[in-house]
């Protein structure tokens, strides 16, 4: 059985479920209310970077199941299964912004003439699910809509193996029907034995927050023992891969650095407190999180004073400035609040990325010197800042590094260098928890 399938919303998540669900043999009409983009996916062009992408695009094109349309209201009429997959960002106060969720819901309550399954895709706060069901059957009683709450956990950069591969599929939807149906769309991965997980609403929507709060904390302890590394002389490195070896730890998410970034799990966390002050519950694990991720930015910076005094006038070469590696997204990128703090303190920067730089333009203006060539932007440096662990950044020729920086220190706060080899060179070499 195909399920003619409606995708509300081609972002970065709903671009990627389309393509994917279209190479199960679903039938995918993708919409949304910029219709320039929708343009320019009919011309066959993929306006976001995600590898693999490409090929998935143009082969469910080309075999008719993935096709595109600018009319939002014929492409709700038309489709059994509504996926709501619009941008749910962030407001100022840690809330989530749902108008984009609402006006979606609008939409469908007013275009629908037949019944429909509406299936949230969108990271949305607990209780939400639930009021897009009460809200679509108020907007428009004549029409039957059964609603699913069904996240993702896609990550950028990664999010098409992500798609084809994941740990497991949440499907949140208390009717017997819908599950049949949901379990009917993603039947490649239910044959190859990915688990599903049936729940309620609320459940599947906190799922996605746990999920994410969770590796949030595992970075955030993995940073805190980091620092007290740094402090007794351990190596995090050695602590990190003997926890890893506890099966109930898991070796994954155990890489110090400068914090998290990116655009979902700052957001995530600040709104899993938010949804807990809402309902009286302290969400005081992830409040001090959020706070240690927030300070260790700072725990770079003051690194740096460390090795350098005063960082007035002071060069630093910061190498990386994406939230991580292959991507040009600075969105929380801790990169990027670490210049920001250097520039206060009035230091001279000279920063590289290989794909960011004009995403970090945007942001810094004239006040940081961009270079394409990372060794460029060495020159007269007196430290360089590793901030994003970059491949490129790991092979660094560290002779020429040393003709080149007017100083001799390296701050490695990805830990992406070998330490003996950088002091054998004669340079003041310090990573996070390796001292
Ligand atoms: C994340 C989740 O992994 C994904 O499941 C969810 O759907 C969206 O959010 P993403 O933001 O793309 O994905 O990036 P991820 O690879 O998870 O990294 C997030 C941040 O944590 C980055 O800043 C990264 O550098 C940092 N990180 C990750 C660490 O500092 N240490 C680690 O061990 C892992």
């Amino acid at each position: 059985m195909s399920c003619e399938i409606t995708i509300l919303g081609t972002g970065y998540v709903g671009l990627v479920c389309g393509v994917g669900l279209a190479d199960f043999g679903n039938q995918v009409v993708c919409t949304d209310v910029d219709g320039d983009k929708i343009d320019l996916l009919k011309e066959g062009v993929v306006p976001i970077y995600e590898p693999g992408i490409g090929e998935y695009f143009e082969r469910n094109c080309k075999e008719g199941r993935l096709c595109f349309e600018k009319d939002v209201a014929l492409a709700i009429k038309e489709g059994d299964v509504i996926f709501i997959a619009v941008g749910t960002p962030a407001k100022e106060d840690g809330d989530v912004d749902l108008s984009f969720l609402w006006s979606a819901v609008e939409a469908i309550a007013r275009y629908s003439t037949t019944p429909k399954t509406v299936v949230v895709k969108s990271t949305v706060p607990v209780g939400t699910t639930r009021k897009v069901e009460r809200k679509l059957k108020e907007l428009n009683p004549n029409v039957s809509f059964t609603v699913v709450s069904n996240p993702e956990f896609l990550r950028e950069g990664k999010a098409v193996y992500d798609f084809f591969h994941p740990d497991k599929v949440v499907i949140g939807t208390e009717g017997r029907e819908a599950q049949e149906l949901m379990r009917e769309i993603y039947r490649p991965l239910y044959l190859l034995g990915t688990p599903f997980v049936f729940c309620n609403f609320e459940t599947a929507e906190l799922i996605k927050y746990a999920n994410n709060a969770f590796l949030a904390l595992k970075i955030t302890f993995i940073n805190q023992i980091a620092n007290l590394c740094d402090a007794v002389g351990a190596d995090v490195q050695v602590v990190a891969k003997a926890l890893g070896m506890d099966g109930r730890i898991g070796p994954k998410f155990l890489h110090p650095g400068p914090g998290f970034g990116g655009s979902c799990f700052p957001k995530d966390t600040r709104a899993l407190v938010k949804m807990g002050k809402r309902f009286g519950e302290e969400m005081s694990l992830i409040e001090e999180v959020i706070k240690a991720n927030e300070g260790q930015r700072k725990k770079v910076v003051g690194k740096l004073e460390r090795l350098l005094g005063n960082l007035e006038g002071r060069k630093i070469c910061v190498l990386g400035l994406a939230f991580k590696a292959e991507t040009d997204d600075i969105r929380e990128s801790p990169a990027i609040d670490v210049v920001r703090i250097l520039l206060e303190r009035r230091a001279k920067i000279h920063a590289h990325d290989p794909q960011a730089i004009e995403n970090a333009r945007s942001v810094f203006g004239n006040s940081v010197s961009f270079f394409e060539d990372m060794y460029e932007a060495m020159k007269d440096c007196d430290a360089i800042c590793i901030l994003t662990e970059w491949n490129c950044y790991r092979n660094l020729d560290l002779e020429k590094v040393k003709s080149l920086l007017k100083g001799n220190v390296v701050l490695d706060a990805r830990n992406v260098l070998e330490p003996d080899r950088v002091k054998q060179k004669g340079f003041v070499y310090e990573g996070i928890g390796r001292r």
